[in-house]
């Protein structure tokens, strides 16, 4: 399926940043933007990893701008260098792909290893966007790439449901992140409605706060969204699945390419289409 086909409302100046691009859906996601001639920012924890892989898209994409910054997410040193990177080198961006992410292999569970992975995939993928907020330009976009296993259906008690489907602000969900670490701790996360699952309530978070984002940026022409890129063959996977890279990414970067007149904001999408989340 060709990945855009109308006319396009950007230019070779148009910036997209993708995090996490060093590999798997996040490279993908970037060659493509790069491919259809936006100014793409590779980023990544590894600075070596991150100018290899930029490399390879700049000569997959030889006409466009492809440009490197290290990122790691959940360093507030590193994305403050990078917020004033961006505002000094380019002038800030349109598109934001926020794919980096992060999940511990097998069985490991505990309090720390929840910290840790709320602390990349939903607080360190906030904190990145609310930095980058000022720096918005142009018909900006917000793609954060979630998964089916942060679904509604994982919480086990409804009480718990109500209390994170009507989190109004992003300090309750803050909030709810420091209860779901506690109960770990104390033993009584499954007592209290809780799933054993650290990555599922990361995603969970994250697409409650992008439906919290995209409200909170309503009349601002920025379309903010989540997505879930199926189950692909990367590393997080083991190489696992049944989508390449390639087309787990295809969705967001439909979503960072759709048209301004064809507006939507605080969606859930899988394959180019809205879905039950
Ligand atoms: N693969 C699937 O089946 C699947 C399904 C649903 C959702 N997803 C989501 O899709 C996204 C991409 O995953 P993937 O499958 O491509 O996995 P991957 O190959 O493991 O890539 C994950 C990327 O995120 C980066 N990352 C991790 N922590 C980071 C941090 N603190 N700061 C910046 N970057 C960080 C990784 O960097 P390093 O190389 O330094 O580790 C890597 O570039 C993730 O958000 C994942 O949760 C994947």
């Amino acid at each position: 399926m060709a990945l855009y086909t109308g006319d396009k409302w950007w230019d070779d100046k148009t910036v997209a940043v993708v995090t996490g691009s060093n590999k798997g859906i996040g490279f993908e996601a970037a060659r493509m933007l790069a491919e259809q001639g936006l100014t793409t920012v590779v980023t990544s924890r590894n600075e070596e990893q991150g100018k290899q892989a930029a490399a390879k898209i700049q000569a997959a994409a030889p006409a466009s701008r492809v440009l490197y910054h290290q990122l790691d997410i959940a360093d507030p040193a590193s994305v403050d260098r990078f917020a004033s990177w961006l505002r000094e080198e380019l002038g800030g961006v349109t598109v934001l792909v926020n794919n980096a992410g992060f999940a511990y292999k097998g069985n490991v569970f505990g309090a720390d290893e929840a910290k840790v992975t709320l602390g990349i995939n939903y607080a360190g993928t906030r904190a990145l966007t609310e930095k980058l907020l000022p720096l918005l330009k142009g018909p900006a976009r917000i793609v954060n790439v979630s998964s089916r296993a942060g679904t509604r259906s994982i919480v086990r008690s409804q009480q718990l449901l109500e209390r994170l489907t009507s989190a109004a602000s992003p300090q309750q969900l803050d909030e709810a992140a420091e209860e779901f670490v506690s109960a770990i701790r104390a033993g009584d996360h499954a007592a209290k409605g809780w799933p054993s699952s650290m990555y599922g309530i990361s995603k969970l978070l994250l697409s409650l706060w992008t439906a919290q984002l995209a409200e909170q940026l309503r009349g601002k022409h920025v379309m903010v969204n989540a997505m879930c890129p199926g189950w692909c063959r990367t590393d997080m996977s083991s190489g696992g699945g049944t989508k390449s890279a390639a087309d787990g990414a295809d969705t967001a970067v439909w979503l960072a390419l759709r048209n301004p007149d064809d507006f939507a904001t605080g969606g859930f999408w899988g394959e180019r289409g809205g879905i039950p989340w």
